[in-house]
C-alpha cells in the first residue's frame, strides 16, 4: 500500500521505515528540511539501534523516500500522523500545534483525492478528545477516516517495539461496529464500499491490510474508541512512571532503615501478579514521554474536574525530582562543600542505548553539582553532542578512562553497559580517590569495596566496614 508518515522525528522516522520493511511503499514527510536531507542520504539523525541499517535498505529498495512537499502526499491511501505533542511552555499539558498544523496542511492535499477512500492514523500521544475533534475536521473531506493508534516503543528498541509490538491499538469513531472481533485480523482490507457515516468497518481493514505481516505473526489487535486508545498510551506511560516512583519511594525507606532495595525490588518482582520490571531503583525516569506524559494527565483530568483522580501523579513526580536532588547530597556527605571539587558523572543520556538528554537525571544532576560549584566531567558514548546543547559550559570526555583520570568522586548516573562492566581496580588506578556512587543499582557493592572503593547507592546500605548502620524501627511500638 501507497502510505506517508507525517513529521519523521523519532516515532515518525523509525515508522516509515518499518513500513518500508513490511513490503510498503512509504513516504515521510517533515518541515524540518535538513533533516529529510540527512535521512534521504541515509543518514539516521540519532542513535538507535538498528535503525541506520532499516533505513538504509528502505531507501536502496526505493520503497523509502523523504520530502518536505505535501502535494508528494497526495497519491497515498494512508498518512499516519508521528508529530511531536510536547509539554507546554506555559505549564503542564501538551502543545498540539505541529499536529493541528498537520492536519491542516493534510486536509488541503486529501481534498483534492476525489473522495477515494483514505485513513489518517493519529500515532502521537495526546490527551483524551483529541481524535474526535480532529475526526470532525479531517472526516469534512469525503472519502477519509480518522484512526487512533498509538505507539508504544521505548528508546533503544524502538525498531523491535515496532516491528514486533505487544499490542497494537485501533481507536475509532465507532467501535461497537468496527466489524472487528478484537483479534488478530486476516489482513484483508474491507470492502472500499464501506459507509458513510456509522460503521468503522472500512478504516479497520485498511489499517489491518497495512499491519498484515504483524497480524499474521500473531500480534493481537485491539479495536476501542477513540478516548480509550488515547488514554491507553498516557495511562501506560502513568503506570510505568508510577512502578519506577513506587520503588524510589521504598529506596527512601531503604536509606533510613539499612534495607537493600535491590533485595527489596527481586523479591517483590517474582510475584507475578507485580512484575520485576520497572522497579530499578536510582536516580528516576526522565526522557521525552514520561515526565511529560504524566504531566499531561494531571493537566487533562483538572481540564475535566478530575484533578482528585490523579493527584497521586504529582507525588509519583516529586518522588522522582526528589532522588535528583537526594544523589547531591549524597556526594556533598562523601566529599564535604563541593566547591572545587573534581568529580565524573558516567553517562548523560536518559537512558542506555540512547543518545537522548531531554530530562536526562544524569544531565540535570550535573547541572546541580556545577551550580554547587564542583568541576564535573561527563561523559557517555553517544549523547555527549546533545549534552553540550543543553548544558552551557559543560565539560565533556569521550573516553571513560580518560573521564575517570583525577576524579575525586564518580557518579554512575546512566547505566550504559561499558560503565556496568568497569572493572573496579582498573578504574581505581585511574582516578584520585576512589569514592563512587552507584546511581542506578546496578554495580556490586562488595567488589568494588573489596578494590577499595568507598561505594554508595540509592537505596542501598552503606558500607557496613566504615559505616554501620543502626536498625532503624519503622513502626512506633515494634
Ligand atoms: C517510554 C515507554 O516505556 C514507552 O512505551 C513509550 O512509548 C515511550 O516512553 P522510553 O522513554 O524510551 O519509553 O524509556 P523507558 O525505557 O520507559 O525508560 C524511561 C525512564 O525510566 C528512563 O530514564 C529509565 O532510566 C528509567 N527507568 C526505567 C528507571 O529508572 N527504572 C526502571 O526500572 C526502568
Amino acid at each position: 500500500m501507497k502510505i506517508s508518515v507525517i513529521g519523521v522525528g523519532y516515532l515518525g522516522a523509525v515508522h516509515a521505515a518499518s513500513m518500508a520493511e513490511l513490503g510498503h511503499d512509504v513516504i515521510g514527510l517533515d518541515i524540518d528540511a535538513p533533516r529529510v536531507q540527512r535521512l534521504t542520504a541515509g543518514e539516521a539523525p540519532f542513535h538507535e539501534p538498528g535503525f541506520a541499517a532499516l533505513l538504509r535498505r528502505g531507501l536502496d529498495s526505493g520503497r523509502l523516500r523523504f520530502t518536505t512537499d505535501h502535494d508528494e502526499l497526495a497519491d497515498a491511501d494512508a498518512h499516519f500522523l508521528g508529530l511531536g505533542t510536547p509539554q507546554r511552555a506555559d505549564g503542564f499539558g501538551a502543545d498540539l500545534s505541529a499536529l493541528h498544523a498537520a492536519v491542516d496542511a493534510l486536509a488541503t492535499v486529501l481534498s483534492r483525492r476525489g473522495g477515494t477512500p483514505t485513513i489518517v492514523v493519529g500515532k502521537s500521544t495526546v490527551p483524551a478528545g483529541t481524535a474526535r475533534d480532529l475526526a470532525v475536521r479531517l472526516e469534512q473531506v469525503p472519502g477519509v477516516r480518522l484512526l487512533w493508534n498509538p505507539e508504544f516503543l521505548r528508546e533503544g528498541y524502538a525498531v523491535r517495539d515496532t516491528l514486533s509490538p505487544d499490542r497494537l491499538v485501533y481507536g475509532v469513531r465507532h467501535p461497537e461496529s468496527s466489524g472487528a472481533d478484537g483479534q488478530a485480523g486476516d489482513g484483508q482490507r474491507a470492502g472500499a464500499e464501506g459507509d458513510a457515516s456509522g460503521s468503522s468497518e472500512l478504516e479497520v481493514g485498511m489499517l489491518d491490510a497495512i499491519y498484515a505481516p504483524l497480524l499474521e505473526a500473531g500480534v493481537t489487535r485491539l479495536v476501542m474508541g477513540f478516548e480509550a486508545a488515547e488514554l491507553v498510551k498516557v495511562s501506560a506511560n502513568a503506570f510505568l512512571a508510577t512502578k519506577i516512583s513506587f520503588i524510589n519511594a521504598i529506596a527512601e525507606l531503604c536509606e533510613a532503615t539499612g534495607a537493600d532495595v535491590t533485595d527489596v525490588a527481586g523479591a517483590l518482582g517474582m510475584d507475578d501478579r507485580i512484575g520485576g520490571k520497572f522497579l530499578r531503583a536510582g536516580v528516576g525516569f526522565g526522557g521525552g514521554c514520561l515526565p511529560k506524559d504524566i504531566r499531561a494527565l494531571i493537566a487533562g483530568a483538572e481540564d475535566l474536574g478530575l484533578g482528585q483522580s490523579v493527584g497521586f501523579l504529582r507525588e509519583v513526580d516529586a518522588i522522582n525530582q526528589r532522588r535528583r536532588v537526594r544523589v547531591v547530597e549524597m556526594a556533598r556527605e562523601m566529599l564535604g562543600p563541593l566547591r572545587g571539587r573534581r568529580i565524573t558523572v558516567l553517562g548523560a543520556a536518559f537512558k542506555p542505548d540512547s543518545d537522548d538528554v531531554r530530562d536526562s537525571p544524569a544531565l540535570e544532576i550535573a547541572s546541580r553539582l556545577m551550580a554547587a560549584g564542583a568541576q564535573v566531567t561527563v561523559t557517555d558514548p553517544e549523547a555527549l553532542e546533545n549534552a553540550r546543547h543543553h548544558v552551557e559550559g559543560l565539560v565533556t570526555v569521550a573516553d571513560t578512562a580518560e573521564a575517570l583520570r583525577g576524579a575525586e568522586l564518580v557518579m554512575l548516573l546512566t547505566e550504559w553497559r561499558r560503565y556496568r562492566d568497569l572493572h573496579p581496580a582498573e578504574a581505581a588506578a585511574l582516578v584520585a580517590a576512589p569514592r563512587i556512587i552507584d546511581g542506578r543499582t546496578v554495580l556490586d557493592p562488595r567488589a568494588w569495596r573489596e578494590a577499595g572503593w568507598d561505594l554508595r547507592a540509592l537505596g542501598r546500605p552503606g558500607d557496613p566496614a566504615a559505616s554501620p548502620v543502626a536498625p532503624v524501627r519503622l513502626l512506633a511500638g515494634t
